[in-house]
């Protein structure tokens, strides 16, 4: 069905019973960690200094916090089931200020990100988001990232425990470093963090709501994954405050454009369709592995029009997979419908088959 719209008819729906049973992964909770470093690292007595004033990522002996339950409890009464590694070291506890105040991601936002899911401690599509923290970056006017560096941090925060849990989420930061307190950039060098936490699966079905702000498809970070994130912190606080799990934001042309952390398709006169990436969306990893695996259209239409006619739709992203959207507005949606079914249903199958799709 590669590069095939996807139409919700028989022809389709006995194509995809054709590619076999569907691997679905165990829903079950989260293992949580609450040790208070792990157990390698506290073997290893190393990890990086991660308090104001120091020297980013220079190595520093700690007392092993196993030594007395009591006094461990004292230093850190619960560290969040977080890993994270900086500038080449492991951070005894992601929770403690490591990065220099002056860092120019903190400051202005000046840096870009991934966010990868880990299937019991693989990462999935790891290749492809690289590339894309490499064109962000190049987009930012950053420097690119040594990404035999990135897959380093990679394997060191996934290395003790992460294959216990069934699915969980990297985020690899990439920012400009330390700069003056302005838009001005400094000279860096960047700041590199790679942190690891398990997370549980997104609901089959959601709630989405849309939002009186645009995304601006002529704006000069448009399509980037940038860290200046507040555009869709505030987005998604307006929908929770509504009942939905995200918000949807046409663009300055009234079309659709995307969620604040995912892509959108939706099923109008029988075929399955998604904005193209000139209407301002980020290249999603889902989204071009869905229209690859499934074939959906690229056209952009008002959002307005769309929410009215559409007879399904659904959400796509790293930590949604394919999910349908059961309410859009006022509006109710058949949660899944035929078409996101069969859209679920083969990404669950293609998943099983390769990590690095
Ligand atoms: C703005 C935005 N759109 C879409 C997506 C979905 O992209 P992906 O499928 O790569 O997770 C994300 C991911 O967080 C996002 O931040």
């Amino acid at each position: 069905m590669t590069g095939r719209p996807l139409r919700a008819d028989n022809e389709t729906r006995t194509r995809d019973l054709n590619l076999g049973k569907v691997a679905l992964y165990q829903l079950s909770y989260v293992r949580l960690h609450f040790l208070a470093v792990s157990p390698a690292l506290s073997a290893s007595g190393t990890v990086a200094h991660a308090r104001l004033g120091a020297k980013i990522g220079s190595p520093h002996r700690v007392s092993d916090p196993r030594r007395s339950p009591g006094q461990a409890a004292r230093r850190s009464p619960r560290v969040a089931p977080m890993r994270a590694w900086l500038n080449g070291t492991l951070l005894a506890d992601p929770t403690e200020g490591a990065v220099a105040v002056t860092d120019h991601g903190f400051t202005v936002g000046d840096g870009v990100f991934e966010a990868v899911k880990t299937v019991a401690g693989t990462p999935f599509a790891l290749t492809r988001h690289l590339a894309r923290l490499e064109r962000s970056a190049k987009g930012l006017g950053l420097p690119a990232p040594d990404l035999d560096d990135v897959r380093h941090g990679v394997s060191a925060v996934l290395a003790d425990g992460a294959a216990g849990d069934p699915i969980g989420r990297l985020r690899i930061t990439w920012t400009a470093g330390p700069a003056p307190m302005g838009s001005g950039r400094g000279g860096g060098p960047a700041t590199l963090v790679v942190a690891y936490s398990p997370i549980e699966h997104a609901p089959r079905e959601t709630s989405v709501v849309t939002v009186p702000w645009t995304r601006n498809e002529n704006g000069a970070t448009a399509g980037l994954k940038t860290t200046s994130y507040a555009e869709n912190v505030i987005a998604l606080a307006h929908a929770q405050e509504r009942g939905g799990t995200e918000a949807v934001f046409a663009n300055t042309a009234g079309n659709l454009c995307e969620g604040t952390g995912s892509n959108v398709f939706y099923v109008l006169d029988g075929e399955l369709r998604t904005p193209t990436l000139a209407a301002g969306c980020l290249a999603g990893i889902t989204r071009e592995l869905v229209v690859e695996w499934c074939g959906a259209r690229e056209v952009d239409e008002p959002l307005a029009e769309v929410r009215k006619r559409a007879s399904e739709a659904f959400l796509v992203s790293t930590t949604r997979d394919v999910q349908a959207i059961a309410r859009w507005d006022d509006r109710e949606l058949p949660a899944p419908g035929p078409v996101t079914q069969q859209c679920a249903d083969t990404w669950a199958a293609r998943e099983a088959e390769t990590m690095e799709p």
